[in-house]
């Protein structure tokens, strides 16, 4: 029985480490329980055997409804699995700053489901940081000044025509038509576990809806140097196989690209979500 060895262990700072599960042969408790651990936890790891595209789509659709990315190359015979790709040759890697995926659509993807394919010798680890904890960090004033704002968020200045992507060896990401904007609440609570989180990011958020441009950035960058606090962060070192399920809306992640000259495959996998209050 699958459901008597499944662990579901809370690691320090962010996320959670499955163990005792196969994902192509988990239970349907054992998916609820990682679909859970994602919601309270923010992010789930599995270190298991690498999946077949038919795998990962499977064991993705029973967290929850696929949505295909609408940037990053998509594997030749599966649209729903793009590839998160580092050539040796390529210095820049995908999302090597922190960011939450999706956060400049009006409804943004809930989160991803990434399996690692090739990893590099050493290095290429992927940070989180859990943005439940930077909220209730928070001081009570802040709490307080944060309540009724919104923040802008905007997705051109990172894969639009003249886009920082377009900067770097990685135009292959660049150079979108379809750059969306959103303004979202910059606490949300989660629809999943009634949780409040901060939802603003270095990369995706431009400002706070109604203040001044100079204001904006110097709350921004105080909300950002509370969130970038190593006690909030947990990293996942990958090996072929390996899954991370993270939850745009209760984490942060970083791509660290300390691995030059060698080749990293990741396949993923998004999904869908829906507004954010
Ligand atoms: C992503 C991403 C991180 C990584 O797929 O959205 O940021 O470690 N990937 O590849
Ligand atoms: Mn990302």
């Amino acid at each position: 029985m699958h459901t008597d060895t499944l662990a579901i262990r809370p690691l320090e700072g962010c996320g959670a480490l499955v163990e005792g599960i196969d994902a192509a042969r988990a239970t349907d408790a054992e998916i609820d329980a990682v679909r859970a651990a994602v919601y309270d936890r923010g992010v789930a790891f599995l270190h298991g055997a690498v999946l077949t595209p038919e795998a990962q789509i499977a064991f993705a659709k029973r967290i929850g409804p696929i949505v295909v990315n609408r940037y990053f190359p998509k594997t030749e015979r599966y649209p729903e699995i793009a590839k998160v790709e580092k050539a040796e040759a390529q210095t820049t890697n995908i999302g090597g700053g922190w960011h939450t995926d999706h956060s400049y659509d009006t409804c943004p993807a809930m989160g991803s489901v990434l399996m690692a394919v090739v990893t590099p010798p050493t290095g290429g680890d992927t940070l989180f940081a859990n943005m439940y904890a930077a909220y209730d960090a928070l001081s009570d004033e802040m709490k307080a000044k944060i309540a009724p704002l919104k923040a802008h968020h905007a997705s051109a200045h990172v894969f639009g025509e003249a886009s920082v992507y377009a900067q770097t060896d990685r135009a292959d990401l660049a150079g979108h038509k379809d750059t969306p904007e959103a303004i979202h609440p910059v606490v949300i609570t989660h629809p999943g576990s009634g949780k409040k989180a901060l939802y603003v990011n270095p990369s995706f958020t431009t400002g706070i809806v109604g203040m001044a441009p100079d204001e904006g950035r110097a709350l921004l960058m105080e909300l950002y140097a509370h969130a970038m606090q190593p006690r909030f962060h947990t990293r996942f070192s990958w090996a072929p196989g390996s899954i991370a399920i993270w939850d745009n809306r209760a984490t942060w992640h970083f791509a660290m690209n300390d691995y030059q000259g060698h080749y990293r495959l990741m396949h993923r996998i998004t999904l869908d979500g829906g507004p954010l209050s």
